[in-house]
Parts: structure tokens; sequence; C-alpha cells
């Protein structure tokens, strides 16, 4: 079998394997929960959770915050199905295995994908604790994962002029004002990793254009798009970049921010998954 035959027959088997567990619940709506965002999943009634270890193809997540599982259950009135750990190039995993949920989600009928992360804040006034609306991103990653030959249902040159749904921005706001959540708005960089970045990086990345930076997120969105989902995207700055304040990076910092805007961001996500039409 050849390495991209293999991709597509990889994220069925995943799909069927989800679909077998979820006791005919059809989910319309995943999110996929970044960094110490996970207790997004313990908000859904009636659940249901399927461990990564039994579905075919989803490697075990390796980073602290990441449990790897799905679950999937209703939140205002809808399903939706929960991803708690993703797959990052920085673990070592190839473009196409960090999308392989994403393209799984869309062969189960998924339409709409929301995407959380932690980030860091270029933008001299994103502190630590703001919620950022994404609208749109720069593939830093030197990854992508429609290389190779174009699988089912994709095309060879997909649009990328709208990553993050024009409508679904628009309704992210209204909520946001609705339920009194701050909420900025801006462009992600995506970077590999593992290392967080220099602060002559992080300048270089403040004159692209870039408002915050993570390890995730542009390249589920890349095939998302190519399956025609919508997508919409919510990074929770964790911490300044660096070379924009005295503290040094670690990951302990962003899971402890993480944490504290657990209330408004759940309400934003609810309050966002409600709303959809
Ligand atoms: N850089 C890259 N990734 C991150 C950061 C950061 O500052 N914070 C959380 N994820």
């Amino acid at each position: 079998m050849s390495g991209i035959t293999g991709e597509a027959h990889a994220v069925t088997v995943a799909a069927e394997a989800i679909r077998s567990r979820l006791g005919g619940r059809t989910p319309t709506v995943a999110v996929v929960l970044g960094s110490g965002l996970g207790f997004l999943a313990d908000t859904l009634g009636d659940a249901v959770r399927i461990r990564y270890a039994d579905i075919p193809g989803f490697p075990v997540p390796s980073v602290v915050g990441h449990a790897g599982e799905l679950v999937c259950g209703t939140l205002e009135g809808k399903t939706v199905l929960a991803q708690s750990g993703r797959f990052h190039a920085y673990e070592g995993h190839e473009a196409a295995v960090t999308a392989r949920a994403v393209r799984a989600f869309a062969e189960l009928g998924v339409g709409t994908l929301l995407l959380t992360n932690a980030a860091g804040g270029i933008r001299r006034t994103f502190r630590p604790g703001t919620l950022m609306l994404i609208s749109d991103h720069v593939n830093l990653t030197g990854r992508n994962p429609l290389t190779g030959h174009v699988l089912p249902g994709e095309t060879r040159f997909p649009d990328m002029s709208d990553p993050y749904d024009r409508h679904l921005r628009a309704l992210a706001h209204e909520v946001a004002r609705q339920r009194g959540v701050h909420l900025e708005e801006g462009v992600y960089v995506g970077l590999l990793g593992p290392t967080y970045e220099t602060p002559a990086e992080i300048r270089m990345l403040d004159r692209m254009g870039g408002d915050a930076v993570g390890m995730s997120t542009v390249l589920e969105v890349i095939a998302a798009r190519a399956r025609g989902m919508r997508c919409l995207g919510i990074s929770t700055i964790t911490i300044f970049a660096s070379g924009l304040s005295a503290q040094t990076l670690d990951h302990s910092a962003v899971m402890d921010v993480a944490n504290r805007v657990k209330d408004g961001l759940g309400s934003l996500v609810s309050g966002i998954v409600g709303a959809l039409d």
C-alpha cells in the first residue's frame, strides 16, 4: 500500500472505530482542546468517552495537559465531539498524523470545527489570560498535511482565503459581547517547536504581522478546509512571547494561565456552540 492510500485508509479505519463507539450519536461540531483546556470535555452531557488506545492510528499523546481521549456528548442541545489531546508535529508525528483526527471527524459528518490552543502573546497589549479569536494564520511549521497524493474528497490546491469562517467569527464576537467575555482578535503564527522562540524570532514574527504564536492548529485547519469544514479558532494567551517580559518561558506557566481562563473560555465555547445553525 502506498503512503497516501495508507493515510486515506487510516482515516477511514479511525472514523469507523469512533463511529462504532458513539452509540448512534451523530456529532455535527467538533472542539479541539488545547493545553490545559481539557476541562471543556467534562461539561458535555450524556457523554461517551473513547480512549485513543481504542482508535487505530491515533497515537497516545506525550504532552502533559493533553489527555488522549475523544468525548462525545451534548452541549447546548448540540451533539459535540471533543478532542482532548491533539497530535503535534514536534512530537515527531508526520503532518498527516497531526490532521488525522480532523479528517476522521469530517468522515463522521462533522461540519464545524472549533479549535482552541495555548499561545504566546506577541501583540504588546496581550497579557496572559487574554482570549484571542484567530482571524487568520501564518503556517511556519514547514509542514503541510496535504502534500503527496490527493486524498478522496480533497482537491490539489485548496482555497485558503477564509480559513477561519467570517460568519463564525462574527457570531463569536456577538456571543462574547452577550456573555461579557473580553475577546480580542488577531493573527496566529504556527511554528514547529518544540523550543519556544528566541527574542529575535519574536521580533521577526511581530514585523510579519503575527499577534500570537504557538505550535498547533494550522495543520489541522489546513486539512479541515481541504474537507470543506468551517473553522473557528480561539487562542488563550498564556504568556508574553520571548523577549517581551523578564519571565522565562515554561510549560507550567502555560498550564497555570490555561486554568485561570476556564470560566470565560467555557462560557464562550458553549455560547458559540449553542448559537450555531
Ligand atoms: N510560544 C510558542 N508556543 C506557545 C507559547 C509560546 O510563547 N505559549 C504557549 N504555546
